[in-house]
């Protein structure tokens, strides 16, 4: 009698408690930056957030500093699925035949964050994201790096100090013609390999945020940098749409909600942790930081501005010319 009581109790419990526990749904995100930068931050703020908010429903894991996949690998594995969010810069969207990405590229577009986001916050960024629908991907955020400065091994001032400088760029088309414009030579490359590229001498130069120059360490290996401030660096974040699709709706909507508030986070402190890099590179005295004066600059500007032109069928007149309305640009 007692052993057939125990034997019910075991069926009950057994019954009333699932087989296995229930299995974190496992979210790779992956990114090229060091931890220690905005989108770095960003990535870890989502992590938290989102496992917090699901309470272990949802387990991030972050890939920094390109140990998951690498740019040219990234955005293929996202479609295959092999990983779910990626944050690539908005430069490297033209292999995937969503050139219209390129238009945050064009120099001197933006002279703020303040205007940026009222091209990436308006109908521009949405309209940017329905592009991706079509290739198995949905944008989620736009999240800030900052402008770009010119590092290389010579001064460069104005547009003949670049005349057959080998300048390592991101795989955008309209980058290689500002580089182009003036009279350097593109070498489009993936950022994890910028580094030994500059310290071997196969790449005289690049361009990028201080953030990015300082936590990769180029400013050791570069012997001047320029505060151009001639073009932005920024990220869409995307996932893979069928997988988010697919997640169970209160689920996603608490990953929107997570997502939103890592933006708000990771846009917020940009400015700084640009400002905090350079005043970290300025500080390990191994680069010169060049100052360029009015002047300079208004050489740099004439040189550079034509690119807009060149670029428009490659971009679409019309998403300039939104852009241009968005942010009060005049050619
Ligand atoms: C670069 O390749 O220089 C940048 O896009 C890296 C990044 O993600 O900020």
């Amino acid at each position: 009698m007692n052993a057939c009581l125990l034997l019910a109790a075991a069926a009950v419990v057994a019954f009333a408690t699932p087989a296995w526990p229930q299995q974190p749904i496992v979210v790779k995100f992956s990114h090229v930056v060091a931890v220690d930068t905005p989108k770095g931050k960003g990535a870890e703020r989502f992590k938290q957030l989102a496992e917090e908010r699901t309470k272990g429903r949802v387990k991030v894991e972050v890939y920094p500093n390109s140990t998951l996949f690498k740019d040219g690998e990234e955005i293929s594995a996202l479609q295959l699925g092999s990983v779910q969010i990626l944050a690539p810069s908005l430069a490297k969207f033209g292999p995937l035949g969503a050139r219209e990405f390129e238009v945050f590229d064009l120099p001197y577009m933006f002279r703020d964050y303040g205007e940026l986001h009222k091209a990436t916050e308006g109908p521009v960024g949405k309209a940017l994201f329905q592009k991706l629908e079509s290739k198995g991907i949905v944008g989620l955020a736009y999240w800030d790096n900052g402008f770009k400065v010119m590092t290389a091994n010579r001064p460069v001032r104005v547009p003949d100090d670049y005349r057959a400088l080998k300048m390592r760029i991101q795989s955008s088309k309209v980058l290689a013609d500002q580089m182009k414009a003036l009279g350097a030579v593109p070498q489009v490359m993936a950022f994890s390999e910028v580094y030994q590229a500059m310290q071997t001498g196969v790449v005289d130069g690049s361009e990028n945020t201080p953030s990015n120059i300082f936590t990769q360490k180029h400013h050791e290996v570069q012997k001047y940098l320029a505060l151009t401030d001639h073009g932005y660096i920024g990220y869409a974040v995307i996932a893979n749409k069928k997988f988010w699709d697919g997640l169970p709706a209160d689920i996603r909507t608490t990953l929107e909600g997570a997502m939103r508030d890592a933006t708000a986070y990771a846009n917020e402190i940009a400015k700084k942790e640009n400002d905090d890099a350079l005043e970290g590179i300025r500080k390990s005295g191994k680069t010169q930081i060049l100052k360029p004066t009015p002047e300079e600059n208004a050489q740099m500007r004439k040189a550079l501005i034509p690119v807009h032109k060149e670029d428009e069928p490659r971009i679409g007149k019309e998403v300039i010319e939104q852009v241009y309305q968005a942010v009060g640009f005049k050619p």
